[in-house]
């Protein structure tokens, strides 16, 4: 003998009932729990901001080279610090200073990057000018990039 149908389906019924109220409760405590200033980056702005920052660490290594190949060591810092600056100004748009972005890799990383990013700039402005640290932050990228 089977038993009655409307009471397994009432019983199915009621499971999806419980599924669906917590499934439900999980989506808004997770709404709930995301600030305000959490930072939500496309594909497309992660994509642009890193090929920025390609960009400007390229420019840098020439500014290396063209250091190691004799030019004047102040206005090399000069355009060295404009670069830097110019990479600061990217990491802002991918969120530093945000309590969380959607890249558990740049939520792990970008703040060290950016710290190396301000050692470079402050010895650049030394009298006289240190490259130690400018030189140092092409290895900067590898702290998120080195496991690909
Ligand atoms: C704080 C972490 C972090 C640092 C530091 C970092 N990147 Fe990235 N990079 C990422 C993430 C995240 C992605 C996108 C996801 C992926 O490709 O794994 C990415 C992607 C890229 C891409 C591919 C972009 C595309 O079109 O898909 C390039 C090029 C790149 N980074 C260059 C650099 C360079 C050059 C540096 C150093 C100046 C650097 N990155 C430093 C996290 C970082």
């Amino acid at each position: 003998m089977s038993r009655p149908r409307p009471r397994t389906l009432r019983y199915l019924a009621g499971v999806v009932l419980v599924c669906s109220l917590v499934a439900g409760g999980c989506a808004s405590l997770r709404l709930g729990t995301y600030p305000r200033d959490f930072v939500y980056l496309t594909e497309g702005e992660l994509s642009g901001a890193m090929h920025e920052l390609a960009a400007h660490m390229g420019a840098l290594s020439n500014l290396l080279d063209d250091l190691a190949a004799g030019a004047d060591a102040e206005s090399v810092a000069d355009v060295m610090v404009t670069e830097v600056d110019s990479m600061r100004k990217v990491t802002d748009r991918l969120g530093v200073g945000s309590p969380g972005t959607n890249h558990l890799l740049l939520d792990a990383h970008l703040s060290e990057f950016v710290d190396d990013l301000e050692d470079a700039r402050r010895t650049l402005n030394a009298t006289p000018p240190r490259f130690y640290q400018a030189g140092r932050l092409v290895g900067s990228c590898s702290a998120c990039h080195r496991f690909r």
